[in-house]
């Protein structure tokens, strides 16, 4: 059986799988994405490669990483979440792991999963959006990932939402990320456990009092358990959400929009808000037929899949 192994990228894990051409993960290894340094990033990806391949024979890599990746699908050109600049990423793995790989944006990965093996199975257009450190966007037209001209396509996430808005990691400041990922999440939480402590008692107890200890898992147990603050903080989320997919609706007219990445494992307490404002606001544009919102089914698994499945059809 062809096996190949898929290496997911993301703002604060590298979760590496061998994947099956059917989809099935059979192992996998996951490592903390080295903070800021590049030749770290590539030893970290490159080790994980070979530590299954020890177990397994493997056949190509494919590597999804959290940024934009050139047309070659060889360099991320700009990360705004991580360090990498220009980063030709393909080679630096290739040579450290003597196969072939190749590199897809994140969210176009997941996306692929989905649509191959997941959630989007029957649909033929289909967007995605990863709800985790950053936003990621990927769509599936026609039945393959549209890349656009450059490569860059659906980075929905660096779109403006606020007009001189919160700073972001790609430069710009107002981008709809800001408002509507995990670390606008948290953002939000912080301010208001900061604003009203009585609402935010449980999640500050877990903080050990301290606002600025708080991180999303705290958030989202914390909401789980009913604490006001953190349940307010996933309404104004999905609000946010809710208006981005509708925007997104207008503009690609998809079959179907799933949510997935790290946030949507948080379940109802994102995607409720974010379905009623959806609801509402493509209600509100006189949108009659509108694509059905759908949760991922592949969980923080859909990179990898998605990227080994790429490397697989390279
Ligand atoms: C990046 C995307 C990436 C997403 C999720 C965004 O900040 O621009 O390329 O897919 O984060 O990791
Ligand atoms: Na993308
Ligand atoms: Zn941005």
């Amino acid at each position: 059986m062809s096996l190949t192994v898929g290496v997911d990228v993301g703002g604060t894990k590298v979760l590496a799988g061998v994947v099956t051409p059917d989809g099935e993960v059979l192992a996998t290894v996951r490592r903390p994405t080295p903070s800021q340094d590049v030749n770290d990033t590539a030893r970290v990806i490159a080790e994980v490669v070979r530590e299954l391949d020890e177990d397994f024979s493997i056949e190509a890599v494919g590597v999804g990483a959290a940024g934009w990746i050139d047309a070659s699908r060889s360099v991320v050109l700009h990360a705004p979440n991580l360090a990498w600049r220009r980063e030709p990423l393909r080679d630096r793995i290739q040579e450290r792991v003597d196969l072939p790989v190749v590199v897809e944006n994140d969210a176009n990965a997941a996306a692929w999963a989905e649509y191959r093996f997941g959630a989007g199975q029957d649909q033929h257009h289909l967007i995605l959006i990863t709800v985790g450190t950053g936003i990621g966007g990927g769509a599936v037209v026609n039945g393959e990932i549209y890349r656009g001209h450059f490569g860059m396509a659906a980075e929905y996430g660096h779109t403006r939402a606020v007009p001189d808005g919160h700073p972001c990691g790609c430069g710009a400041s107002g981008c709809w990320e800001q408002y509507a990922s995990g670390k606008a999440l948290v953002r939000f939480a912080k301010q208001r456990a900061r604003e009203d402590a009585t609402s935010a008692r449980v999640l500050l107890e877990m903080a050990g009092g301290q606002a600025d200890a708080i991180d999303g898992p705290m958030v989202t147990r914390a909401a789980q358990s009913g604490d006001p603050a953190s349940l307010a903080s996933f309404t104004e989320l999905g609000d946010w959400l809710g208006w981005g997919m509708a925007d997104l609706v207008s503009g690609w007219d998809p079959q179907c929009i799933i949510l997935g990445g790290g946030v949507a494992e948080a379940g109802d307490l994102m995607s409720v808000p974010a379905r009623e404002t959806y609801a509402k606001v493509t209600a509100l544009r006189g949108r009659t037929e509108v694509a059905e919102v759908r949760i991922a089914a592949l969980g923080n698994k859909a990179g990898l899949i998605g990227a080994a499945d790429l490397a697989r059809i390279r």
